[in-house]
Protein backbone atom coordinates (compact mmCIF):
# COMPACT_ATOMS: atom_id res chain seq x y z
CA UNK A 1 0.00 0.00 0.00
CA UNK A 2 1.17 3.21 -0.78
CA UNK A 3 2.21 5.06 2.69
CA UNK A 4 0.14 8.06 1.44
CA UNK A 5 -2.89 6.06 1.88
CA UNK A 6 -2.46 4.94 5.15
CA UNK A 7 -4.52 5.92 8.45
CA UNK A 8 -3.49 7.59 11.40
CA UNK A 9 -4.02 4.36 13.35
CA UNK A 10 -2.69 2.14 10.50
CA UNK A 11 0.82 4.05 10.42
CA UNK A 12 0.90 4.30 14.72
CA UNK A 13 0.42 0.40 14.30
CA UNK A 14 3.43 0.19 11.99
CA UNK A 15 5.80 2.57 14.43
CA UNK A 16 4.46 -0.27 17.25
CA UNK A 17 5.54 -2.97 15.36
CA UNK A 18 8.99 -1.50 14.27
CA UNK A 19 10.36 1.10 16.52
CA UNK A 20 11.78 0.27 20.14
CA UNK A 21 9.80 1.32 22.84
CA UNK A 22 11.52 4.12 24.32
CA UNK A 23 8.58 6.43 24.32
CA UNK A 24 4.77 6.43 24.25
CA UNK A 25 3.37 8.81 22.17
CA UNK A 26 0.39 10.25 22.32
CA UNK A 27 -2.14 8.88 19.69
CA UNK A 28 -1.36 11.14 16.77
CA UNK A 29 1.09 11.67 13.78
CA UNK A 30 2.36 15.22 13.12
CA UNK A 31 3.16 16.23 9.91
CA UNK A 32 3.07 19.98 9.57
CA UNK A 33 3.63 22.92 11.47
CA UNK A 34 3.27 26.73 11.29
CA UNK A 35 3.29 29.36 14.21
CA UNK A 36 2.07 27.94 17.27
CA UNK A 37 -0.04 25.78 15.32
CA UNK A 38 1.11 22.27 14.32
CA UNK A 39 -1.48 19.62 12.19
CA UNK A 40 -2.13 15.48 12.48
CA UNK A 41 -1.93 13.87 9.40
CA UNK A 42 -6.25 13.65 9.65
CA UNK A 43 -5.60 17.47 9.33
CA UNK A 44 -6.61 18.18 12.87
CA UNK A 45 -5.03 21.56 13.78
CA UNK A 46 -3.52 21.74 17.15
CA UNK A 47 -2.56 24.66 19.73
CA UNK A 48 1.06 23.77 20.14
CA UNK A 49 2.05 24.50 24.07
CA UNK A 50 4.66 21.56 24.00
CA UNK A 51 7.01 23.13 21.06
CA UNK A 52 8.32 19.56 20.88
CA UNK A 53 9.65 19.86 24.20
CA UNK A 54 10.94 23.84 24.62
CA UNK A 55 12.60 23.18 20.78
CA UNK A 56 10.80 24.68 18.37
CA UNK A 57 11.18 28.63 20.00
CA UNK A 58 10.39 30.20 16.74
CA UNK A 59 7.64 27.36 15.71
CA UNK A 60 7.55 24.77 12.94
CA UNK A 61 8.56 26.41 10.05
CA UNK A 62 9.97 29.71 10.86
CA UNK A 63 11.04 31.75 7.24
CA UNK A 64 14.17 32.83 8.72
CA UNK A 65 15.21 29.16 9.36
CA UNK A 66 13.79 27.60 7.17
CA UNK A 67 15.81 30.00 4.31
CA UNK A 68 18.83 29.35 6.10
CA UNK A 69 18.29 25.20 6.34
CA UNK A 70 17.64 25.31 2.10
CA UNK A 71 20.47 27.36 1.34
CA UNK A 72 22.95 26.01 3.39
CA UNK A 73 22.07 22.76 1.98
CA UNK A 74 21.69 23.78 -1.49
CA UNK A 75 25.57 24.57 -0.56
CA UNK A 76 27.03 21.74 1.70
CA UNK A 77 25.33 19.94 4.17
CA UNK A 78 28.50 18.83 6.14
CA UNK A 79 32.08 18.34 5.61
CA UNK A 80 33.52 17.81 9.54
CA UNK A 81 35.71 19.48 12.10
CA UNK A 82 38.60 19.28 10.06
CA UNK A 83 38.25 21.99 8.32
CA UNK A 84 36.61 25.53 9.92
CA UNK A 85 32.70 25.80 9.33
CA UNK A 86 31.52 29.40 8.67
CA UNK A 87 27.81 29.52 10.51
CA UNK A 88 29.64 27.47 13.43
CA UNK A 89 32.51 30.20 13.79
CA UNK A 90 29.57 33.09 13.49
CA UNK A 91 27.33 31.11 16.06
CA UNK A 92 30.17 30.94 18.58
CA UNK A 93 30.81 34.54 18.30
CA UNK A 94 27.16 35.10 18.37
CA UNK A 95 26.71 32.79 21.82
CA UNK A 96 29.97 34.41 23.73
CA UNK A 97 28.51 37.84 22.56
CA UNK A 98 25.46 36.74 24.53
CA UNK A 99 26.67 34.92 27.31
CA UNK A 100 29.16 36.79 28.54
CA UNK A 101 31.65 33.68 28.52
CA UNK A 102 34.61 33.48 26.08
CA UNK A 103 34.43 30.09 23.82
CA UNK A 104 32.24 27.47 22.45
CA UNK A 105 31.92 23.85 21.60
CA UNK A 106 29.32 22.25 19.26
CA UNK A 107 27.69 18.76 19.64
CA UNK A 108 24.07 17.69 18.82
CA UNK A 109 21.98 17.15 21.69
CA UNK A 110 22.17 18.49 25.29
CA UNK A 111 23.26 15.42 26.85
CA UNK A 112 26.10 15.31 24.60
CA UNK A 113 26.68 19.29 25.34
CA UNK A 114 26.77 18.20 29.39
CA UNK A 115 28.96 15.08 28.33
CA UNK A 116 31.44 17.92 27.34
CA UNK A 117 31.26 20.16 30.17
CA UNK A 118 31.59 17.02 32.47
CA UNK A 119 34.97 16.16 30.63
CA UNK A 120 35.91 19.90 30.37
CA UNK A 121 35.70 20.35 34.38
CA UNK A 122 37.56 17.15 34.51
CA UNK A 123 40.02 17.97 32.52
CA UNK A 124 40.36 21.43 34.42
CA UNK A 125 40.72 19.47 37.38
CA UNK A 126 44.25 17.59 36.46
CA UNK A 127 42.95 14.08 37.45
CA UNK A 128 43.20 15.46 41.10
CA UNK A 129 39.50 17.24 41.07
CA UNK A 130 36.92 15.33 39.47
CA UNK A 131 33.79 14.79 41.77
CA UNK A 132 30.82 16.77 40.53
CA UNK A 133 27.95 17.75 42.87
CA UNK A 134 24.48 17.92 41.58
CA UNK A 135 21.16 18.45 42.73
CA UNK A 136 18.12 15.96 43.37
CA UNK A 137 15.24 16.02 41.09
CA UNK A 138 18.07 17.49 38.77
CA UNK A 139 17.96 16.27 34.74
CA UNK A 140 20.74 16.41 32.97
CA UNK A 141 20.18 13.38 29.94
CA UNK A 142 20.08 9.77 29.64
CA UNK A 143 23.86 9.26 27.87
CA UNK A 144 25.91 7.30 31.11
CA UNK A 145 27.93 10.12 32.12
CA UNK A 146 24.67 12.91 31.78
CA UNK A 147 22.46 10.27 33.54
CA UNK A 148 25.25 10.06 36.40
CA UNK A 149 24.95 14.03 36.48
CA UNK A 150 20.90 13.58 36.80
CA UNK A 151 19.36 13.39 40.60
CA UNK A 152 16.52 11.01 39.99
CA UNK A 153 16.77 6.83 40.80
CA UNK A 154 14.09 6.50 38.67
CA UNK A 155 16.32 7.39 35.48
CA UNK A 156 19.32 5.50 36.80
CA UNK A 157 18.58 2.46 38.32
CA UNK A 158 18.15 0.07 35.55
CA UNK A 159 21.67 1.18 34.32
CA UNK A 160 23.85 0.71 37.17
CA UNK A 161 26.53 0.52 37.75
CA UNK A 162 27.02 4.20 36.14
CA UNK A 163 30.34 6.50 36.39
CA UNK A 164 31.67 7.36 39.60
CA UNK A 165 32.30 10.57 40.68
CA UNK A 166 28.28 12.48 41.43
CA UNK A 167 26.25 12.94 43.91
CA UNK A 168 22.95 14.42 43.87
CA UNK A 169 21.97 16.79 47.03
CA UNK A 170 18.89 18.40 48.02
CA UNK A 171 18.39 21.02 46.44
CA UNK A 172 17.73 24.22 48.11
CA UNK A 173 20.36 23.22 50.79
CA UNK A 174 23.36 24.75 51.19
CA UNK A 175 24.61 23.11 54.36
CA UNK A 176 24.12 20.13 52.29
CA UNK A 177 26.45 20.81 49.95
CA UNK A 178 29.03 22.10 51.20
CA UNK A 179 29.29 18.85 53.70
CA UNK A 180 29.37 17.18 50.37
CA UNK A 181 32.14 19.30 48.91
CA UNK A 182 35.92 17.30 49.01
CA UNK A 183 39.59 17.66 47.85
CA UNK A 184 38.81 15.72 44.68
CA UNK A 185 35.51 17.89 44.29
CA UNK A 186 35.69 20.06 40.96
CA UNK A 187 32.66 21.58 40.36
CA UNK A 188 29.23 21.51 41.14
CA UNK A 189 26.17 21.44 38.08
CA UNK A 190 22.36 22.32 38.02
CA UNK A 191 19.62 23.84 36.22
CA UNK A 192 18.44 26.96 36.97
CA UNK A 193 15.12 26.13 37.13
CA UNK A 194 14.25 22.22 36.86
CA UNK A 195 12.48 21.67 33.78
CA UNK A 196 12.29 17.87 33.97
CA UNK A 197 11.80 17.79 37.89
CA UNK A 198 8.83 19.65 37.77
CA UNK A 199 9.35 23.45 36.94
CA UNK A 200 11.44 23.87 40.25
CA UNK A 201 12.29 27.80 41.02
CA UNK A 202 15.33 28.19 43.58
CA UNK A 203 15.26 30.85 45.31
CA UNK A 204 18.15 34.06 44.76
CA UNK A 205 20.17 33.59 48.27
CA UNK A 206 20.19 29.61 47.50
CA UNK A 207 21.93 30.71 43.88
CA UNK A 208 24.23 33.34 45.30
CA UNK A 209 25.25 30.36 48.28
CA UNK A 210 26.78 28.16 45.47
CA UNK A 211 28.41 30.84 43.75
CA UNK A 212 29.81 31.72 46.96
CA UNK A 213 30.83 28.48 47.74
CA UNK A 214 32.47 27.69 44.11
CA UNK A 215 34.61 30.68 45.13
CA UNK A 216 35.62 29.39 48.35
CA UNK A 217 36.42 25.90 47.53
CA UNK A 218 37.89 26.87 44.07
CA UNK A 219 35.45 24.95 42.43
CA UNK A 220 33.71 25.69 38.41
CA UNK A 221 29.85 26.34 38.60
CA UNK A 222 28.52 24.54 35.70
CA UNK A 223 25.39 25.71 34.72
CA UNK A 224 22.87 23.09 32.42
CA UNK A 225 20.68 25.69 29.94
CA UNK A 226 19.81 22.80 28.04
CA UNK A 227 15.74 23.99 28.90
CA UNK A 228 15.83 27.67 30.21
CA UNK A 229 19.10 29.05 27.66
CA UNK A 230 18.30 30.40 24.58
CA UNK A 231 15.66 33.27 25.56
CA UNK A 232 12.83 30.87 27.08
CA UNK A 233 12.47 32.57 30.63
CA UNK A 234 12.96 36.16 28.98
CA UNK A 235 16.68 36.34 29.23
CA UNK A 236 19.44 34.94 26.58
CA UNK A 237 20.08 32.69 29.99
CA UNK A 238 18.50 31.89 32.45
CA UNK A 239 21.55 32.48 34.97
CA UNK A 240 21.50 36.02 34.04
CA UNK A 241 18.30 36.71 35.69
CA UNK A 242 20.63 36.29 39.15
CA UNK A 243 23.67 37.98 38.39
CA UNK A 244 25.78 34.37 38.47
CA UNK A 245 29.15 33.82 36.57
CA UNK A 246 29.73 30.42 35.61
CA UNK A 247 32.13 28.91 34.34
CA UNK A 248 30.97 27.04 31.74
CA UNK A 249 26.67 26.64 30.58
CA UNK A 250 25.45 23.88 27.77
CA UNK A 251 22.87 24.65 26.04
CA UNK A 252 20.84 22.49 23.53
CA UNK A 253 17.07 22.37 22.59
CA UNK A 254 15.82 25.59 21.01
CA UNK A 255 19.57 26.34 19.51
CA UNK A 256 18.56 24.93 16.34
CA UNK A 257 15.42 25.41 16.19
CA UNK A 258 14.25 21.64 15.70
CA UNK A 259 17.39 20.88 13.91
CA UNK A 260 19.51 18.95 16.55
CA UNK A 261 21.84 20.89 17.95
CA UNK A 262 23.60 21.19 21.45
CA UNK A 263 26.90 23.51 22.80
CA UNK A 264 28.63 24.52 25.45
CA UNK A 265 30.34 28.19 26.22
CA UNK A 266 33.16 28.25 28.31
CA UNK A 267 35.56 31.24 30.45
CA UNK A 268 38.77 31.02 28.25
CA UNK A 269 41.16 29.62 31.12
CA UNK A 270 38.93 26.56 31.51
CA UNK A 271 38.12 26.40 27.60
CA UNK A 272 41.56 25.99 27.00
CA UNK A 273 42.40 22.99 29.07
CA UNK A 274 40.50 20.96 26.00
CA UNK A 275 43.91 20.62 23.36
CA UNK A 276 42.80 18.97 20.19
CA UNK A 277 41.51 15.35 20.36
CA UNK A 278 40.85 15.49 23.89
CA UNK A 279 36.99 15.82 22.62
CA UNK A 280 34.79 15.77 19.47
CA UNK A 281 31.97 14.81 17.62
CA UNK A 282 31.74 13.67 13.73
CA UNK A 283 28.42 15.50 13.15
CA UNK A 284 28.66 18.11 15.85
CA UNK A 285 28.35 22.14 14.66
CA UNK A 286 28.18 21.26 10.84
CA UNK A 287 27.04 23.65 8.90
CA UNK A 288 23.57 22.63 8.02
CA UNK A 289 23.07 22.34 11.88
CA UNK A 290 25.05 25.86 12.98
CA UNK A 291 23.24 27.78 9.74
CA UNK A 292 19.95 26.88 11.33
CA UNK A 293 21.58 27.49 14.86
CA UNK A 294 22.40 31.14 13.63
CA UNK A 295 19.49 32.41 12.16
CA UNK A 296 17.20 31.04 15.30
CA UNK A 297 19.69 32.81 17.58
CA UNK A 298 19.53 35.70 15.79
CA UNK A 299 15.91 36.12 16.23
CA UNK A 300 16.08 34.53 19.73
CA UNK A 301 18.37 36.11 21.32
CA UNK A 302 17.57 40.02 20.02
CA UNK A 303 17.16 42.48 22.79
CA UNK A 304 13.21 43.13 21.76
CA UNK A 305 12.52 39.20 21.48
CA UNK A 306 13.28 38.81 24.84
CA UNK A 307 11.12 41.65 26.01
CA UNK A 308 8.51 40.00 24.21
CA UNK A 309 9.20 36.35 25.87
CA UNK A 310 8.83 38.24 29.47
CA UNK A 311 5.85 40.18 28.93
CA UNK A 312 3.97 37.18 27.51
CA UNK A 313 5.06 34.85 30.02
CA UNK A 314 3.87 37.37 32.80
CA UNK A 315 0.79 37.77 30.71
CA UNK A 316 0.03 33.56 30.61
CA UNK A 317 1.37 32.89 34.48
CA UNK A 318 -1.30 36.01 35.71
CA UNK A 319 -3.97 34.10 33.63
CA UNK A 320 -3.20 30.60 34.95
CA UNK A 321 -3.04 32.82 38.87
CA UNK A 322 -6.64 33.68 38.22
CA UNK A 323 -7.61 30.26 36.77
CA UNK A 324 -6.17 28.93 40.37
CA UNK A 325 -7.69 31.86 41.94
CA UNK A 326 -11.23 30.33 40.37
CA UNK A 327 -10.50 26.92 41.08
CA UNK A 328 -8.14 26.39 44.19
CA UNK A 329 -9.65 23.29 44.47
CA UNK A 330 -7.95 21.89 41.12
CA UNK A 331 -4.77 24.23 40.96
CA UNK A 332 -2.57 23.83 44.06
CA UNK A 333 0.39 25.74 42.49
CA UNK A 334 1.71 28.38 39.59
CA UNK A 335 5.02 29.05 39.07
CA UNK A 336 7.82 30.13 36.64
CA UNK A 337 9.55 32.27 34.56
CA UNK A 338 9.10 34.19 31.19
CA UNK A 339 7.31 31.31 28.95
CA UNK A 340 8.87 28.07 31.01
CA UNK A 341 5.72 27.39 33.17
CA UNK A 342 4.06 24.53 35.49
CA UNK A 343 1.22 24.38 37.18
CA UNK A 344 0.19 22.01 39.33
CA UNK A 345 -2.68 20.42 39.89
CA UNK A 346 -4.58 18.36 42.49
CA UNK A 347 -6.36 16.30 39.52
CA UNK A 348 -4.36 13.94 36.86
CA UNK A 349 -2.59 15.73 34.83
CA UNK A 350 -2.61 13.06 32.33
CA UNK A 351 -6.61 13.09 32.16
CA UNK A 352 -6.64 17.25 31.39
CA UNK A 353 -3.71 17.00 28.62
CA UNK A 354 -6.48 13.91 27.07
CA UNK A 355 -9.39 16.61 27.46
CA UNK A 356 -7.03 19.26 25.88
CA UNK A 357 -5.81 17.03 23.18
CA UNK A 358 -9.09 16.61 21.88
CA UNK A 359 -9.76 19.77 21.89
CA UNK A 360 -6.91 20.71 19.95
CA UNK A 361 -4.05 21.79 22.53
CA UNK A 362 -0.73 20.00 22.84
CA UNK A 363 0.03 20.02 26.58
CA UNK A 364 3.11 18.60 27.97
CA UNK A 365 2.56 16.30 32.03
CA UNK A 366 5.46 15.89 34.37
CA UNK A 367 4.69 13.42 36.83
CA UNK A 368 0.93 12.48 37.97
CA UNK A 369 -0.20 16.17 38.56
CA UNK A 370 2.37 18.74 36.84
CA UNK A 371 1.17 20.89 33.47
CA UNK A 372 4.33 22.17 31.87
CA UNK A 373 4.02 24.59 29.14
CA UNK A 374 6.79 25.30 27.00
CA UNK A 375 5.34 27.12 24.18
CA UNK A 376 7.00 28.92 20.96
CA UNK A 377 8.48 32.06 22.28
CA UNK A 378 6.14 33.57 19.23
CA UNK A 379 2.80 32.46 20.86
CA UNK A 380 0.86 35.47 21.47
CA UNK A 381 -1.72 36.87 23.76
CA UNK A 382 -4.51 36.01 21.18
CA UNK A 383 -3.08 32.73 21.77
CA UNK A 384 -2.89 32.42 24.87
CA UNK A 385 -6.50 33.74 25.52
CA UNK A 386 -7.51 31.08 23.49
CA UNK A 387 -6.18 28.04 25.49
CA UNK A 388 -7.10 29.68 29.07
CA UNK A 389 -10.65 29.65 27.68
CA UNK A 390 -10.48 26.04 26.69
CA UNK A 391 -8.40 24.71 30.02
CA UNK A 392 -11.34 27.11 31.89
CA UNK A 393 -14.06 24.97 30.18
CA UNK A 394 -12.09 21.78 31.12
CA UNK A 395 -12.01 22.87 34.92
CA UNK A 396 -15.23 23.80 35.06
C1 LIG B 1 17.98 20.56 31.59
C2 LIG B 1 18.20 19.47 30.58
N1 LIG B 1 19.44 19.01 30.37
C3 LIG B 1 19.69 18.05 29.48
C4 LIG B 1 18.68 17.48 28.74
C5 LIG B 1 19.00 16.40 27.74
O1 LIG B 1 18.87 16.92 26.46
P1 LIG B 1 18.73 15.95 25.20
O2 LIG B 1 17.41 15.27 25.32
O3 LIG B 1 18.82 16.86 24.01
O4 LIG B 1 19.87 15.00 25.26
C6 LIG B 1 17.37 17.92 28.92
C7 LIG B 1 16.27 17.31 28.16
O5 LIG B 1 15.13 17.43 28.47
C8 LIG B 1 17.12 18.96 29.86
O6 LIG B 1 15.89 19.41 30.08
Amino acid sequence: MNTLEQTMEELIAEGKQYLIPTYNPLPIVLERGEGCYVWDTNGKKYLDLVAGIAVNSLGGNHPAVVKAIQEQAAQIIHCSNLYWIKPQIKLAKLLVEKSGLDKAFFCNSGAEANEAAIKLARKWGQGEKYEIITLEKSFHGRTLGSLAATGQEKYQKAFRPLPAGFSAVPAGDLTALEQEIRPTTCAIMLEIIQGEGGINLPSPEYLQGIQELCQKYKLLLIIDEVQTGMGRTGKAFAFQHYGLKPDIISIAKALGNGVPLGAIAAKAEIADCFTPGDHGTTFGGNPLATAAGLASAEILLADDFLAQVTANGTYFQNALKDLQAQHPDKIADVRGLGLMLGCELTINAKDVSAQLLKQGVLVNTIGEHILRFVPPLIITKTEIDEFISLFKDILN
